[in-house]
């Protein structure tokens, strides 16, 4: 079973663990723990019976959301954790015109998952991640602003 929790003071270890498993330049476990004391921050804790399998980092400025990150630990994939985080934020936010993320031009299961939730290709950033280095795709979901 699939369960969200926000992230709080007891998990972002783990969220901070399993960024490091999937990224080549995590966030610190620091940096998840300054999260906390964001107001503008929603972030979320993914379990699959009761074991930490993913998070999604996001943040909510003036009507504008931008995803910083969403994982999934490769053993969970493919199970709709990944569906649920982001179903969870969108249920979460308030009065919001557009979400915005960045995305690896290679990373097709990423960018599927996106297009899934109607996100579509906004522009690129040439060079924008680094190890190894690689072009980002800008995608935008435009709400109505009544969420
Ligand atoms: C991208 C990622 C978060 C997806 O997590 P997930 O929990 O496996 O995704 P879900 O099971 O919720 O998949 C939802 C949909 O996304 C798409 N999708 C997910 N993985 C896919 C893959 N490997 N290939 C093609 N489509 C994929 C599919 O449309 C899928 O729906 P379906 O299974 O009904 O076909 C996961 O692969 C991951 O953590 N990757 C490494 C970190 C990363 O790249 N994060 C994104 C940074 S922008």
């Amino acid at each position: 079973m699939i369960t969200i929790a926000a992230m709080n003071a007891d998990n972002y270890r783990e969220a901070a663990q399993i960024a490091a498993e999937c990224f080549s330049q995590p966030w610190s476990e620091k940096t998840f723990c300054e999260e906390l004391s964001n107001s503008n921050a929603h972030t979320y804790v993914a379990y699959e019976n009761g074991e930490a399998a993913g998070f999604l980092s996001a943040w909510e400025v003036c009507g504008a959301v931008d995803v910083n990150n969403i994982a999934v630990r490769e053993k969970f994939r493919r199970r709709g954790i990944a569906r649920a985080l982001i179903g969870e934020m969108l249920g979460e936010l308030g009065a919001v015109q557009s979400i915005t993320l960045e995305v690896r031009k290679s990373n097709t299961a990423a960018i599927a998952l996106y297009e899934g939730f109607g996100f579509e290709k906004a522009g690129e950033r040439r060079g924008f991640y680094s190890k190894p280095t690689e072009d980002a795709i800008i995608m935008t979901k435009v709400l109505n602003g009544d969420s």
